[in-house]
């Protein structure tokens, strides 16, 4: 395994297995892996002779009062860990590599990014989508890999890729969760010990939601307020938002329809860590 910080050379080495008739997976990440990244590594090596990884804690993504400056990093563990998962090349560029001086184009999926974390987080996804479009365009993967725990995240980067008709394919890995059913996430880490017992409550708030679904409750207003009052009895600092909306086009539903998909988005704040979960339901 190769680690290489400037896009030339990343180029280069990309052009090189391909040269060598290896397929391309890339899976884009902000680094301090946990298993759900080394999940979607696994996946890429499964499917591509080569796979690239980037490591780029996006600072176009964070706004002023989010935790840019104290996310968490460790090269040294990610290369391990990588490698362990099959990755081939892991590309670690600088911010002013991904920025220069003078840089000024943006990309914007409209809709999709301003309801939901839009709404929390009204310039993230301008930067994911941004990033993620110079990633795409610098790797030139066969496959672009994406994790089902950022569901509209990966939501908003596919109609991106479909509305700008991006090459190659992109695919959603299911969430990886610990034993208890919290969702990995590299914020996890921010926890208290008292607030890491009590984040797993977002995991079974979405499956008493199932449950609900499932004995019949068609109303969202109801397993809204179930799944509100069971994660209020687990200390949260603030519930920013639990929806009910289309699975692709995320707007809210009134009344669920048998047949239909729904996706469950959440964002709960433990102390200063926002989590984020979900789960997709067919009615
Ligand atoms: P990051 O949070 O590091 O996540 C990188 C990828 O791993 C994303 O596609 C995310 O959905 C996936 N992922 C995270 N936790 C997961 C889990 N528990 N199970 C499965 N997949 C999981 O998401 C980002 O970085 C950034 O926004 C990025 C797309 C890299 C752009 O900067």
């Amino acid at each position: 395994m190769i680690t290489l910080a400037h896009i030339q050379e990343v180029r280069s080495r990309i052009a090189a297995a391909r040269s060598e008739g290896k397929s391309i997976g890339f899976v884009p990440t902000m680094g301090y892996l946990h298993d759900g990244h080394c999940s979607l590594l696994r996946k890429a090596k499964q499917e591509h002779g080569f796979v690239v990884l980037s490591i780029f804690v996006n600072p176009t993504q964070f706004a002023p009062t989010e935790d840019l400056d104290r996310y968490p990093r460790d090269l040294e563990r990610d290369s391990r860990n990588a490698e362990a998962a099959g990755c081939d090349l892991i590309f670690v560029p600088s911010v002013a590599e991904m920025y220069p001086q003078g840089y000024s184009s943006y990309v914007t999926v409209e809709g999709l990014s301003s309801v939901l974390e839009g709404e929390f987080r009204p310039e993230h996804f301008r930067g994911v989508t941004t990033v993620v479009m110079k990633l795409m365009n610098i790797v030139q993967a066969d496959t672009t890999y994406f994790g089902q725990k950022d569901a509209q995240q990966s939501i908003i980067i596919k109609k991106m890729a479909a509305d700008l008709n991006l090459p190659g394919r992109i695919d959603i890995v299911p969430t990886v969760r610990e034993a208890d059913g919290l969702a990995m996430s590299s914020r996890n880490v921010y926890l208290t010990p008292e607030q890491r017992s009590n984040a797993p409550v977002l995991h079974r708030s979405l499956q008493l939601a199932q449950q609900l679904t499932r004995s019949g409750e068609r109303d969202p207003q109801v397993i809204i307020e179930a799944m509100r009052s069971l994660i209020q009895q687990h200390a949260p600092t603030q519930i920013d938002y639990i929806r009910i909306v289309g699975a692709s086009d995320l707007q809210e539903r009134t009344v669920l329809v048998t047949g239909e998909t729904v996706l469950i988005p959440l964002a709960v704040r433990f102390g200063t860590t926002r989590l984020i979960d979900n789960i997709v339901i067919t009615i």
